[in-house]
């Protein structure tokens, strides 16, 4: 499940930031290409804006993805875009959620979740924190949290069907809004692991990221 239905207002290009070019192609046609080649993934729901749904056909198209089995409407929220995903998702088996703004995710990470996801019902990506970390919620330092016990999470995010649809349930029906798929998942007091991942596998937020994305294409490409 991808949800590609965000504004990109960090971005600031005026535009939705997924059809910024990384490359010679916009960014989601790299994340989907990722899917698109992996024998493991038996198909893709995309959560779009209803007044882009033209355009992404259309790129789907020239790009030849051809794995893409519903596109629905994206939501207010990332958390809603997830939701409509999981409503259009009737069987069972592992999903997994993965934010279109992240081109780089490499198959191995995506096969290490699907795995934990089957034996353990819920299971995430994360890196460790390589900085030093501290509390300052008014901008004081408050404490130095202990690093070895951080994780900067990502996605793709791998639930069993039935755990992860219960927990969007329950956190739409208690008006709960979270800024992943494991916040909700772990409300319901399932337990969800973490697999580690690789630090490139970088979101594009800001005009840094397109500049370390162009980057880290060519190393792939090399
Ligand atoms: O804005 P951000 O980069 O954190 O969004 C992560 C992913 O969620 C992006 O792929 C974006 O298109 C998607 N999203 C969505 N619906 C929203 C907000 C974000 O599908 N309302």
């Amino acid at each position: 499940m991808i949800p590609a239905a965000g504004s990109g207002q960090r971005m600031g290009a005026g535009v939705n930031k997924l059809f910024l070019t990384l490359g010679e192609k916009p960014i989601f046609i790299h994340t989907l290409e990722a899917f698109e080649a992996d024998p493991l993934c038996a198909g893709i729901i995309l959560a779009v804006k209803n007044e882009e749904k033209q355009e992404i056909e259309s790129y789907l198209k020239q790009f030849a993805i051809s794995k893409v089995q519903a596109i629905v409407e994206g939501g207010t929220e990332r958390q809603y875009s997830v939701a409509a995903c999981l409503e259009a998702y009737l069987e069972d088996g592992v999903v997994l959620v993965h934010d279109a703004a992240r081109p780089f995710i490499r198959r191995a990470v995506i096969h290490a979740l699907v795995q934990e996801a089957a034996a353990h019902g819920a299971a995430i990506t994360g890196v460790k924190a390589k900085d030093t970390m501290k509390l300052a919620p008014t901008g004081i330092v408050e404490e130095t949290v202990n690093r070895d016990a951080l994780w900067i999470v990502q996605t793709p995010q791998a639930f069993r069907y039935e755990i992860l649809k219960k927990a969007s349930d329950q956190a739409i029906a208690d008006d709960f809004l979270g800024t992943d798929e494991s916040m909700l998942v772990e409300r319901t007091g399932h337990p969800v692991r973490i697999v580690e991942g690789t630090y490139d596998n970088v979101k594009m937020t800001t005009q840094e990221d397109l500049a370390i994305g162009e980057i880290l294409l060519k190393r792939v490409q090399q």
